[in-house]
């Protein structure tokens, strides 16, 4: 902040003119510009219409003298900042402590030493100004922080979003296969079953006193439709109409519990149950390419944030699949390998879940820069960069901890440690 000495309004407040003469020359002498007042009264009213930088304050007027002046300016929301100086005159016994205690900040004793009083009167212009100058800054500061704070959740969301839209693409398309296969298996079924209903009815129209003839024809009516054949095929197709229903169904329960993305409480949840459903939802991105190989260890169910924690194994997965499909020529039989178990760590027992791949890997320079919100290596508007800085925030807001093991050519480990017991901090 530029300072100069000179700069600053100031108001004198003292009943004998002779001081106020002289305290205003000597003071415009420096530069600074003055309101002189001969009554606390008035110098109220003057402040309160325009504040000034800095009040000097003789103690002994009449009417409302020195102190009371301090005192209800203290009280005044807009004028309680602005330092006060009190003039005393030396045959007047200074009460020290009441001046300090009405919110005075330093005494001038008369008759005045010029070179003392103006270099009080320096000092506490500077303070204030300094003073001023700092909550400006400070507003500042707020506001940014702010701005940053709701540019944060917008961004936070819009990553949300981009990772709904991988899934639901997906998703489309897995629940459409089950139903193709219950549309297409009801009606192979209704042909079979008209045929079942062309005997029940010959059965019911049957000839009771002469049944031979017609039982001979329902034989040959057997025959003509391979009626085993009608039978297995009914079979079958039940089996497989129930099968898409219940893939239909498994997925709806998949997304029902995935959606609770936003939900902040705390709820117990299987983290091996939270990854294959998961992996249910972005079966569609994997499922012709890539091998999923599970090896889930006996883990107790944590107290946690599922929707978050999905969002986590969603982006790493996600992350995974896309970095063995950008191997124009694959390496080694292309995979994921997902693990789960407990750790310890010190006398701490955490929860491990080790997500490997089969991809091109990670270069160190890339490496150290992963976790960095909006660092990406893919092409512009294919990554946004902020998938793991996102998953490195949801899981240290667990009390966890995330890092990746790779070097180019061997894959990428990422390894996510949740402590069992988790502490007061909110996840
Ligand atoms: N499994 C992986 N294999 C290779 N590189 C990866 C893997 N996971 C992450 N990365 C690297 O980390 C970067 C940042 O990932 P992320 O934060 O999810 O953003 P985005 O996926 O939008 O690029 C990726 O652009 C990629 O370079
Ligand atoms: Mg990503």
């Amino acid at each position: 902040m530029d300072w100069k000495p000179g700069n600053g309004e100031i108001m004198i407040v003292d009943d004998t003119p002779e001081n106020l003469r002289l305290l205003e020359g000597m003071l415009r002498d420096k530069g600074y510009s003055v309101r002189p007042f001969p009554r606390g009264s008035l110098a109220l009213k003057g402040a309160e219409n325009c504040p000034p930088d800095l009040i000097l304050l003789d103690i002994k007027m009449p009417g409302m003298d020195g102190y009371e002046v301090c005192s209800r300016l203290k009280l005044n929301e807009k004028l309680k900042e602005i330092p006060v100086i009190f003039i005393s005159a030396l045959n007047e016994p200074l009460d020290k402590l009441t001046a300090f205690t009405c919110g005075g900040v330093d005494y001038v004793t008369k008759p005045f030493q010029v070179e003392e009083v103006l270099a009080r009167v320096e000092t506490h212009i500077k303070l204030r100004q300094y003073q001023v100058e700092i909550e400006r800054q400070n507003d500042r500061l707020r506001g940014t922080l702010e701005q940053l704070r709701s540019a944060q959740t917008k961004l936070v969301e819009s990553e949300k979003m981009a990772s709904l839209g991988i899934l639901t693409a997906g998703i489309a398309h897995e629940i459409n296969n089950p139903i193709n296969f219950i549309t297409s298996g009801i009606s192979g079924l209704k042909k079979l079953l008209d045929q079942v209903l062309l005997l029940i009815e010959r059965y019911t129209n049957l000839d009771t006193a002469h049944p031979k003839a017609d039982l001979k024809k329902i034989d040959e009516l057997k025959e003509e439709m391979d009626f085993d054949d009608v039978l297995n095929g009914i079979k079958e197709l039940t089996a497989s109409i129930s099968t898409g229903a219940s893939r239909a169904a498994e997925i709806v329960r998949s997304l029902r519990i995935f959606s609770r993305l936003d939900e902040n409480d705390k709820k117990l949840a299987d983290i091996n149950e939270n990854i294959d459903l998961t992996l249910t939802l972005l079966r569609n991105q994997y499922k012709d390419t890539i091998s999923i190989d599970k090896q889930y260890g006996h883990i107790p169910q944590l107290l946690c944030s599922p929707g978050k924690l999905n969002q986590v194994f969603t982006n790493i997965l996600v992350n995974a699949i896309e970095a063995i499909k950008s191997m124009p020529i694959p390496l080694t039989e292309e995979r994921i390998a997902i693990k789960t178990g407990i750790v310890t760590e010190g006398d701490t027992e955490l929860v491990e879940i080790e997500i490997r791949d089969s991809g091109p890997g990670i270069a160190k320079e890339i490496r150290d820069h992963i976790f960095e919100p909006f660092f990406t290596s893919k092409e512009v508007g294919k990554g946004t960069g902020l998938g793991l800085s996102i998953s490195q925030g949801i899981v240290q807001s667990h009390q966890g901890t995330i890092d990746v093991e790779s070097e180019p050519g061997m894959g990428a480990t990422f390894r996510i440690r949740l402590p069992i017991k988790l502490g007061q901090g909110e996840p």
